[in-house]
């Protein structure tokens, strides 16, 4: 690492790279300083703020090479499609210590390094990292230093939790916390719809479903017992909510979560293979 505390650059700072960006920005002690860039000038001039320096291609097309000059660490945060391009584009100008991080679904270490000879760290955040409650995956290649990874680690804590993973789990780890968020609300979509069949109004249905996904959530966290305990705790032998997770059961509801996590993990493969 070329700096005490290291100087980082987001090149295409959207939905994900402005969550992280969003993180960073909390604690501005701890990094030299923050180099961000955009397609868009419109994007840009959004993104630039206290200890934020953003320009966009639109602007200056070298933006890019500038935003890595001295950087230790370089978040590519463009769709996987654009990324090992954006890649062999800024390689040649990049400080040989920089750690190339991806946060693009299905570009693989191996072929970030064929790229870049220097370190290289595939990690596969999700969205509620955009409120600081994210689950990150973070899986290093083969030259990454301890101190690298370690300070890898801690950008992406900013936005929430880091789960460290052998390469070779990260479809898997995709398919709860990448992918997570769309079941959870897919989920909520479900039960909001048949409350509604029950007579009650969008906005009551809302209430019902968000609120005791909320609350169940706070309760869980809060309360130090397990998911197994609480639910006995609401559950009564021979009650309502023991017929309602009868019907659960019947359905075999772990054999379609193992089914959806299997489908997710094929087409993640699928994509690597082009
Ligand atoms: N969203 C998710 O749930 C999620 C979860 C995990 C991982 N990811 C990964 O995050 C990455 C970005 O996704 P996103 O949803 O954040 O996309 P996005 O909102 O479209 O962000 C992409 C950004 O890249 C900028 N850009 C495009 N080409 C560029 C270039 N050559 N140089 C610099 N900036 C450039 C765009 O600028 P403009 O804004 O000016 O167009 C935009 O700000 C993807 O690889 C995706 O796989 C996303």
């Amino acid at each position: 690492m070329a700096h005490s505390l290291p100087q980082i650059a987001i090149l295409g700072t959207g939905h994900m790279g402005g969550a992280i960006l969003g993180g960073l920005q909390q604690t501005p002690d701890s990094w030299a300083g923050i180099r961000v860039t955009s397609a868009s000038a419109a994007t840009a001039s959004s993104l630039a703020g206290p200890g934020v320096e953003a320009k966009s291609l639109e602007e200056d097309a070298q933006a890019n090479r500038w935003a890595i000059e001295g950087a230790d660490i370089i978040v590519l945060g463009v769709k996987p499609h654009y990324l090992l391009g954006l890649l062999e584009e800024v390689a040649p100008h990049a400080p040989a210590s920089a750690v190339m991080v991806s946060i693009a679904a299905g570009i693989t270490v191996a072929q970030m390094e064929a790229v870049w000879p220097g370190a290289v760290i595939r990690t596969m955040p999700n969205t509620p990292s955009q409120v600081r409650h994210g689950v990150t995956g973070l899986s290093v290649g083969s030259r990454v230093s301890p101190e690298q990874r370690e300070a890898v680690v801690r950008v992406f804590e900013t936005v929430g939790a880091v789960l460290p993973v052998e390469e070779s789990s990260l479809n898997a780890l995709s398919t709860f916390s990448g992918s997570g968020p769309a079941f959870v609300y897919f989920f909520i979509e479900r039960f909001v719809e048949v409350a509604r069949e029950h007579g009650f109004t969008p906005e009551e249905a809302t209430t019902m479903v968000q609120g005791t996904f909320a609350g169940a959530m706070e309760l869980l966290e809060s309360s130090g017992k397990t998911p197994e305990e609480l639910r006995e705790a609401v559950t009564s032998p021979g009650g309502t909510t023991q017929a309602a997770l009868g019907v659960y059961e019947a359905a075999d509801l772990s054999a379609i979560i193992r089914q959806a996590s299997a489908a997710a993990i094929a087409r993640a493969e699928g994509m690597a293979k082009g």
